[in-house]
């Protein structure tokens, strides 16, 4: 059975607030306009929903966290539940942006073909998420410990990081013309170490194994990945790639 990451809004803001702080030059390929209508699929606590309302633009966001649309919800948002394998818009939009979420979508081309069918004809899809190579050392790490225990990662890693070329022919496929689109190496300097990381994102892969074991396990990768991603004075930078595209719907 595959389970589902669970959102904790407080803990992301901690432990992960770069995130859509990092997300600006998503917006700046995407040009939102004033009177645009935009869904942001994936919103998150709707800190970048935010941003295109300041834009101009009429801006719906959903987001399979229950939790996370209660936070964006507060902050005023048009904010939905919802599955981004099971969209139900039917060509209503001028945009539809994304960041940092579709790594969690393994399902690609059932996300795609939802946007295929919210957009207008000439509508743009522009988004940013991990990209192959995206935190190749902490899912090398993750592996190790977890193989040690007797799992496979491979049977409860959760992340899905294409290459341009793959995710490029998943576009086209769903009728979307790619404009641009490329993997971006991008360290990332984490506030709250790889402590904080792996708590607010890796939960799924220490569920698998028995409570009492989990913060060990934890502890071991943040061991395994002190050589290469934390420098002498203690600064932990994690090793992401984004994967950043536009396409557009043909008319
Ligand atoms: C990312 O933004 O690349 C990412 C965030 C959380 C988990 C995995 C990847």
């Amino acid at each position: 059975m595959s389970r589902k990451h669970d959102w904790d809004a407080q803990g992301y803001q901690t432990n992960a607030g770069f995130v859509p702080k990092l997300g600006r030059p998503v917006l700046d390929l995407l040009k939102p306009q004033a009177g645009e209508r935009i869904l942001d699929l994936g919103c998150g606590d709707g800190a970048l929903t935010a941003e295109l309302i300041g834009a101009g633009a009429d801006v719906v966001a959903v987001d399979a966290s229950a939790e996370m649309i209660a936070a964006a919800v507060a902050r005023g948002l048009d904010a939905h539940v919802a599955d981004a394998t099971a969209l139900t818009f039917e060509q209503e939009f001028d945009a539809v942006f994304t960041n940092a979420v579709l790594h969690w979508v393994r399902d690609a081309d059932a996300a795609i073909a939802g946007v295929a069918r919210a957009l207008k004809p000439g509508g743009r899809f522009v988004g940013e998420f991990g990209g192959h190579g995206n935190m190749a050392a902490v899912v090398t790490a993750l592996g190790a410990v977890l193989k040690a225990r007797g799992i496979d990662v491979a049977t409860v890693n959760p992340w899905f990081y294409p290459t341009p070329e793959a995710y490029r022919e998943r576009l086209e496929k769903a009728g979307l013309k790619v404009e641009s689109i490329a993997l971006i190496p991008r360290p990332t300097p984490l506030p709250t170490g790889m402590a904080g990381w792996l708590t607010t994102f890796a939960g799924l892969f220490f569920a698998a194994l028995p409570e009492e074991d989990r913060a060990v396990a934890q502890d071991e990768t943040v061991e395994l990945l002190r050589h290469s991603l934390c420098d002498d004075a203690g600064n932990w930078t994690a090793d992401y790639v984004r994967l950043r595209f536009a396409a557009t719907l043909s008319s």
